[in-house]
């Protein structure tokens, strides 16, 4: 049974709150219901061992059942406690919370296999199917809660964002392998994904501002085989370039800052725009206000760092919604506007 032990079991919302939102108010109150999702998620581990056997994979259903009622229980008490302590709209998003854990996570079929009296065992792949779908859900409210935080400290007034959960894939970090998506990788894939799947069939391009080691346009590039992207930075790195070798045919770079680069591409030209480049207020308000021109109708200006940390991109990022009344997508640490046909964000 150890060996299903992995850490994908494991959710722990420290590792979420704490560099993120270590300066909010309200990050100590949240600490109460940290601590509730840390002790559910560990609890469910704790069940792998108490009530299933490894002899015969089966769980004891009516125990597991039991204590997975006391859990939710105890995660919907917690969060409607921790809600009551806060304000605005923070405070409701943390009441919903906890319901909203359990509901997105596979749990609730393993209750609902106890109700039918004919089961007294279930095979253990039903209770690892709800551990993994619970840290999940753990993991994305979490996610949720911390914009609600982010915003309620920091946002103007007015700004509106849709945290879009279809949109989760990929892994934290800077370069997880060749093969693998980040975070942000993983919604510039998808929003190319969705432009393509228009009924036009063209190539697509993308520009990606602020390149550094370049393993967000690698991956792009090996996944998207008709993608072709401007590379725009001014300090092109040997490893960057090197990276690119393969792609070279796909690949233009302009090696200077975004908002000179800018002028050496045509409006209305590319379908995504991803930008990453320099992340003070000055600077990404400049980038959106010289790139989100070049995005055609039907495209997406995009990019990355929407966070607490970062707090020149949701400045900027902040301003250009309220300048256009248009909802922020995020996720994560991405966001995202979609020019539409009448060239207005949405
Ligand atoms: C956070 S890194 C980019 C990471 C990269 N997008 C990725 O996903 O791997 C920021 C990069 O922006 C570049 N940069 C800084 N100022 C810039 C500017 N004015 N225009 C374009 N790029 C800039 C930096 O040299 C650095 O390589």
């Amino acid at each position: 049974m150890k060996a299903l032990l992995d850490p994908r079991f494991g959710f722990n919302c420290t590792a979420v709150l704490g560099y993120e939102l270590s300066f909010l108010q309200s990050v100590s109150i949240l600490q109460a219901l940290c601590s509730a999702h840390t002790f559910a998620n560990a609890a469910l581990v704790q069940y792998l061992f108490e009530f299933c056997s490894s002899d015969d994979g089966f769980c004891r259903l009516d125990s597991l059942a039991l204590h997975m009622r006391r859990l939710r229980s105890e995660l919907l008490r917690s969060s409607a406690q921790v809600a009551g302590r806060l304000t605005g709209s923070l405070r409701q998003a943390v009441a919903l919370s906890g319901r909203k854990t359990w509901h997105t996570s596979r749990c609730n079929a393993l209750l609902y296999l106890s109700r039918q009296k004919y089961y007294s065992h279930v095979p253990v792949g039903n209770l690892l199917a709800c551990m993994t779908g619970f840290k999940d859900a753990s993991f994305m409210q979490w996610q949720v809660l911390m914009k609600y935080a982010m915003q309620q400290s920091r946002a103007k007034n007015g700004v509106f964002w849709f945290f879009d959960q279809q949109m989760h894939g990929g892994v934290p970090g800077e370069n997880p392998g060749k093969d693998r998506h980040t975070w942000r990788s993983f919604v510039v894939y998808s929003l190319l994904r969705k432009v393509n799947s228009s009924k036009e069939h063209r190539r697509p391009w993308a520009a990606e501002i602020g390149v550094s080691r370049g393993s967000t346009s690698e991956i792009l590039l090996k996944e998207l085989p008709s993608l072709q992207m401007i590379l725009v930075e001014p300090e092109i790195t040997w490893l960057a370039r090197t990276r690119m070798q393969p792609f070279r045919e796909r690949v233009v770079w302009i090696n200077a800052p975004s908002s000179r680069a800018s002028y050496e591409v045509a409006d209305e030209s590319l379908d995504v725009v991803f930008i990453d480049g320099d992340h003070s207020y000055e600077a990404v308000r400049e980038d959106i206000a010289h790139w989100s021109g070049k995005v055609r109708p039907g495209g997406y200006l995009s990019g990355h760092d929407f966070t607490p940390s970062c707090a020149g991109v949701v400045q900027a990022v902040n301003d250009f919604a309220l300048q256009h009344n248009a909802t922020i997508n995020l996720q994560i640490d991405c966001w995202w506007f979609r020019k539409s046909a009448d060239r207005t964000w949405k």
